[in-house]
């Protein structure tokens, strides 16, 4: 049976406490954007609407930022990892090559900065990554090592390879002493929310009530909450974190108050969401500004590819991964599941909210995707 779970979070100010370096990367809203506004390949993202869909589930407006077409790599990890490359390229001259590990995209997008730049890179992946995911990242031109473990162990293998081959460890998560990349890399995300706050007048117009992002480690969701509380200064939007129900870190680290890994079994479709542990400044930006925590199962990931796939008449057609629906299923989920109904009040959603949700990617594991449409 489809399951789900929240923790509501009562913020009261916002103001994350994580060191002088790390903030004056995260404060410098404007640069990652001038960056990418300089690529040959950049180009806005669309910011769609689904009406009829919205009708079905009772709410005003449902808009979609898709970056499926993002710099033609099917996600947004794209954008901070370009920027990372980018500003590690100009922080060491001498850099010789890139080390990462990733469920998929970040992967793909570090591989595809490195050959960009003419530089080598060794992506880690997870024991259980699919056929298709491992021959994307190597078609960027990256050599891919399969880990003995999940998420977490491929990371420390990724640490450990690059310390002893004596390139840069380009990782999308932080911990002591590991945070000037991981927040490089964040703050390469900003680019898509200048992008919707150009879309929709700094969130007012259409005025948005709620936002939906999903996480893995928590940095791209974290750029979103930054963006909106520091640079917008929005305190009123309410922001609704969401992650697989059997990969849940991030709910379990706020369960806990501190850091913790996940308990669940990290079997889900949602491979991008799946991490054991949260990135320590991450983590620390999301309980200050996320007002519910919420766990999805697959099942609410299924549906969503289905609305977006296969849209009611005069919808528009999304392409989007079991990743990059999360959003939209989250939404499905509180509409959808009594015991977490309560969740639906308590965010004040009702026939009038506009609702912003994220496809952070396009279909990037095609096998498993045409697997999940076809079942019925
Ligand atoms: C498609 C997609 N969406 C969202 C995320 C979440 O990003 P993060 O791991 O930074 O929380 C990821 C992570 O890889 C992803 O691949």
């Amino acid at each position: 049976m489809a399951a789900a779970g929240y923790l509501l979070n009562n913020r009261t100010y916002y103001n994350p406490d994580l060191g002088e370096e790390v903030i004056e990367i995260l404060n410098d809203f404007e640069k990652p954007y001038r960056f990418h506004k300089s690529l040959d390949e950049y180009c806005p993202t669309p910011l769609i609407e689904i009406p009829h869909l919205s009708e079905l589930l009772g709410i005003n407006k449902i808009l979609i930022k898709d970056e499926g077409q993002r710099f033609g790599t099917s996600a947004l990890k794209i954008l901070g990892a370009s920027y990372a490359v980018y500003q590690e390229i100009n922080h060491s001259k001498s850099i010789k090559g890139i080390c990462t590990a990733t469920d998929g995209n970040h992967g793909r997008a570090v591989a595809w900065a490195c050959k960009k730049n003419g530089l080598e890179s060794v992506v880690f992946v997870p024991y259980q990554t699919s056929v298709s995911r491992i021959r994307f990242i190597e078609e960027e031109g990256a050599k891919v090592i399969v880990s003995k473990g999940h998420y977490d162990q491929a990371v420390k293998e990724a640490a450990a390879y690059a310390e002893e081959n004596n390139i840069t460890l380009l990782q999308d998560t932080s911990w002591t002493n590991y945070h000037r990349i991981p927040s490089t890399i964040t703050s390469g995300y900003y680019t898509e929310m200048h992008e919707v706050s150009e879309q929709t007048n700094k969130l007012m117009k259409p005025a948005i009530d709620v936002v939906f992002i999903q996480a893995g480690v928590g940095s791209w969701p974290s750029a979103i909450v930054h963006f909106i509380r520091k640079y917008l200064n929005n305190q009123k939007v309410k922001i609704v974190c969401v992650e697989p129900y059997e990969s849940d870190a991030i709910y379990e680290s706020v369960k806990r108050a501190s850091l913790a890994t996940t308990r669940k079994s990290q079997k889900t479709i949602m491979a991008g969401l799946n991490c054991g542990t949260p990135s320590y400044i991450a983590f620390e930006i999301l309980k200050q500004g996320v007002d519910a925590f919420l766990t999805i199962s697959d099942e609410y990931a299924i549906d969503a590819i289905k609305y977006l796939n296969a849209p009611l008449p005069g919808d528009p057609y999304v392409a989007a991964g079991e990743s990059g629906s999360a959003g939209l299923a989250a939404l499905l989920a509180i509409i959808r599941n009594k015991n977490i109904g309560m969740l639906k009040k308590q965010l004040g959603i009702t026939k009038e909210s506009n609702i912003l949700v994220f496809n952070t990617e396009n279909v990037t594991d095609p096998d498993l995707h045409y697997q999940l449409l076809s079942d019925k």
